[in-house]
C-alpha cells in the first residue's frame, strides 16, 4: 500500500483532505470504533513518548516535560509528554477504540491495559554507537529501535511468563507501530553539522534496522505492522536555527522551509515505503502498511500561514527568527508561551502540539482504520 502515491499531485491532496475530514467530522460524534485487535504497541520517539523519557535516567525529573508549560493544555499538569497535552500515540490508540494504554516504564507488568507506549524522545532507529563513531552526539536516555525491540520482549515474556504461544497470541491480537517520526537519526546530526550528503548515507541504514525490527517482530507473531515515515523538519525551528545561518534565499521555499533538508526526508520515507512493500511481499498474510506523515504536516503547515500565524516559529520558546535557542528550551526560566498553543504548529521547536497531533489524526485514521479493518459501531 503506498500511501505517498496518493499525494502524489496536490490536487487529490485536497481532494482527500476534504474528504477525509468530512467523513471524519460525520461519523466521530456518537460512534465509537471497533477493531479486528486488542492491543496497541507503539515504538518511536518524542511524538509518541507518553512519559518513559522522564522515567529513563535517575535524572529523568530533571527534562523539560516535567515541568510547566508542558501539559499546560491539557490536562493541567505535566504528564512526561513532549507537548503542551497529548501526543501522537494518545491520539492513534483513541481511534483505534483502545484509550488504555500506558507507558512501559515504571515496568509494570500486568495485561490489564489496550496497549504499552515503548517511545522514548530523542530516540533515534539506529544504534548510539553507530553516531558515536561518526561524532553525533545523542541525549543519554535516547532508546533507540533495538533497545526498545527489548523493552517489548521483557514485557511479553513477564506477562506470558516466557511462554512462546502465549506471546504470538498476544502479538496476533495486535498492531505494531513503528513510528520514528520526529527523524531524529537526520535531525540531530544535521544540526551538529552534518552535511546533507553524509546524512543521506546513513537512509539506507535506517531502512534496514526498521525493516529488520518489524521482520522480529512479525516471526514472533504479530500480523498488523504499521510504519511511519518522519517529518519535514526543514520546517522545523530547530533545524531551521541551526541551519539558518549557512543558508541562503534560494535554499528556501515558498513557506520559508528548507528545501534541500525536505528533500532528504522526502527521500528517507520513499525508500522506507519501498522497504515496507517489498516487507508486505515478503508476509502476505500480514497487514503491513505505510504511513505518510510529510503530507499532512505540510499541509497542516500551509493551512495555519493562510490563518495569519507563522508556522515556522516555536509556541514555547524564545529567540532568532524562529523563537528557538537550545540553550533557554521550553520550560527554562524566563522562556515564554504564546497566548494560544492551539494556533501554532510547533511547540517546543522539536515537538508538535497538541492541536496539530489532533489534526494530522483527522487526515490519518480515516484512511487506515479501513485498511486495519476498523469499524465504527
Ligand atoms: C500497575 O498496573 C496496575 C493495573 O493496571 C495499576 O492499577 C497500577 O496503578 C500500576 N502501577 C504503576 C506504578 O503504574
Ligand atoms: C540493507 O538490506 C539489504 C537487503 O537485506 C542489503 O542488501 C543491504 O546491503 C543492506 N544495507 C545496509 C546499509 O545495511
Ligand atoms: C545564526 O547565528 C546566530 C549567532 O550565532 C544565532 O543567534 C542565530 O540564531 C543563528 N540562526 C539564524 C537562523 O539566524
Ligand atoms: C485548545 O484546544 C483544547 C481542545 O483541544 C481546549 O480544551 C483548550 O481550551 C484550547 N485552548 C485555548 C487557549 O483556546
Amino acid at each position: 500500500m503506498k500511501i505517498q502515491e496518493y499525494y502524489s499531485s496536490s490536487l487529490k491532496i485536497t481532494t482527500l483532505l476534504i474528504i477525509t475530514i468530512f467523513v471524519l467530522a460525520t461519523s466521530t460524534s456518537s460512534k465509537s470504533t471497533k477493531c479486528p485487535f486488542s492491543h496497541v504497541f507503539h515504538l518511536g520517539d518524542g511524538f509518541s513518548d507518553t512519559g518513559n523519557s522522564v522515567r529513563v535516567l535517575a535524572s529523568g525529573p530533571s527534562l523539560p516535560p516535567s515541568r510547566l508549560p508542558y501539559g499546560s493544555t491539557f490536562p493541567g499538569t505535566p504528564t512526561g509528554r513532549w507537548s503542551d497535552g497529548l501526543v501522537n500515540s494518545d491520539y492513534v490508540a483513541r481511534a483505534l477504540g483502545l484509550p488504555n494504554i500506558r507507558s512501559y516504564l515504571p515496568v509494570n507488568n500486568s495485561r490489564d491495559n489496550d496497549g504499552v507506549i515503548l517511545s522514548v524522545a530523542r530516540s533515534p532507529v539506529l544504534d548510539l554507537e553507530f553516531f558515536e563513531s561518526r561524532g553525533v552526539d545523542f541525549p543519554p536516555f535516547a532508546v533507540p529501535l533495538k533497545v526498545q525491540l527489548q523493552w517489548i520482549q521483557s514485557y511479553l515474556d513477564s506477562v506470558c511468563s516466557n511462554s512462546t504461544d502465549c506471546i504470538a497470541e498476544i502479538l496476533k491480537d495486535s498492531v505494531v507501530l513503528i513510528g520514528y517520526e520526529d527523524g531524529n537519526d537526520i535531525g540531530y546530526p544535521l544540526s551538529q553539522g552534518k552535511s546533507i550528503r553524509e546524512v543521506e548515507t546513513y537512509i539506507p541504514f535506517i531502512t534496514n534496522a526498521t525493516i529488520e525490527g518489524a521482520r522480529e517482530l512479525i516471526k514472533l507473531g504479530a500480523t498488523r505492522v504499521v510504519i511511519t515515515g518522519s517529518n519535514p523538519l526543514g520546517c522545523f525551528p530547530y533545524i531551521l536555527t541551526a541551519l539558518g545561518n549557512s543558508s541562503s534565499f534560494l535554499d528556501y521555499d515558498l513557506s520559508g522551509c528548507l528545501r534541500n533538508i525536505n528533500n532528504l526526508i522526502i527521500s528517507r520515507n520513499n525508500d522506507l515505503n519501498l522497504a515496507t512493500t517489498r516487507l508486505s511481499l515478503e508476509f502476505p498474510r500480514a497487514t503491513i502498511l505505510f504511513a505518510d506523515i510529510y503530507a499532512p504536516v505540510r499541509t497542516i503547515i500551509s493551512t495555519t500561514a493562510l490563518s495569519g500565524t507563522n508556522p515556522l516559529k516555536a509556541c514555547c520558546g524564545i529567540g532568532g527568527k524562529y523563537n528557538f535557542d537550545p540553550n533557554r528550551f521550553c520550560a527554562s526560566p524566563g522562556v515564554p508561551v504564546c497566548a494560544n498553543p492551539n494556533r501554532s504548529v510547533s511547540w517546543d521547536g522539536l515537538h508538535l502540539t497538541q492541536e496539530t497531533q489532533v489534526r494530522i489524526t483527522r487526515i490519518i485514521a480515516p484512511i487506515f482504520l479501513p485498511l486495519l479493518k476498523c469499524k465504527l459501531i
